[in-house]
């Protein structure tokens, strides 16, 4: 079975402050989309790269792809993004030649992934599961909240699901390419990840050992973790 990877690299970081879009900003002198490129195109399994680019910015990652090092056993294609992160992934997916029947989706904001947590997600997938996501158990308890009327306020506790059955769940995550596509054109609700419309359509998703290195920047202070992580592996 022949894998792409489609990286949804559109969102302008928000969170992370004013400046470029969140995966042109750079890591160590590298924008982060080059390290989240590089990091699905390590894996040997993965033959296709598919980055959905920021949607004015599809050019200068054009150009980008060109002058960065990257693997030359694998093809790269770029397609400009949407308004949500669901959009973009569709985007990446309708970009998809037919050849491709295993489709990994990684968050550009993850540029640091291990080539083992991807391959573990592709084996998973190989060995027959649909739907395949990378999760982490919780160092913090989790409250559910009754969300505060005005910013800021005291919000009622609803209930404290049990922490040892909760996981933080990463990017990539694997999929059999048919039931995703299926799942975008019949889940129509806002979703935060790409796995929980496969569970929207009662397929089964397990979850596969995360990394903490997979962590997703979103703020400042991520930018800080990433940088180190970056220099203690010397790059
Ligand atoms: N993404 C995308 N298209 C969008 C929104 C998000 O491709 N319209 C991508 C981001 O580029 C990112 C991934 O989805 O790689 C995860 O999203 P998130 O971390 O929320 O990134 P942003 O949406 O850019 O950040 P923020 O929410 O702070 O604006
Ligand atoms: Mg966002």
């Amino acid at each position: 079975p022949r894998t792409a990877a489609v990286i949804p690299a559109a969102g302008r970081g928000v969170r992370l402050g004013p400046g470029a879009p969140k995966a042109l900003r750079t890591l160590n002198g590298t924008p982060m989309l080059i390290h989240a490129v590089r990091a699905l195109a390590a894996s040997r399994a993965v033959s296709l790269v598919v980055v959905v680019a920021p949607p004015d910015g599809a050019a200068e990652v054009k150009s980008l792809l060109d002058v960065h090092a990257l693997p030359e056993r694998t093809d790269f294609l770029v397609v400009p993004g949407g308004e949500s992160r669901q959009e973009s992934v569709k985007l990446g997916l309708d970009a998809l030649p037919p050849e491709y029947d295993i489709v990994l989706v990684h968050d550009a904001a993850r540029p640091l992934v291990p080539v083992d947590t991807v391959d573990a997600v592709i084996d998973a997938v190989r060995e027959g599961a649909v739907a395949v996501v990378p999760a982490l158990p919780l160092a913090d308890t989790v409250k559910e909240v009754e969300p505060a009327a005005t910013p800021g306020g005291p919000e009622p506790v609803v209930a404290t699901p049990e922490r040892a059955r909760l996981r933080a769940v990463q990017t990539p995550q694997g999929f059999d390419r048919a039931t995703l596509v299926r799942a975008h054109e019949t889940v129509t609700d806002n979703v935060t990840d790409d796995a929980s419309m496969i569970e929207q359509l009662g397929e089964t998703v397990v979850a596969v050992p995360g990394h903490e290195e997979a962590f997703k920047v979103t703020r400042p202070l991520d930018l800080v973790l990433a940088e180190a992580v970056l220099a203690r592996r010397r790059l």
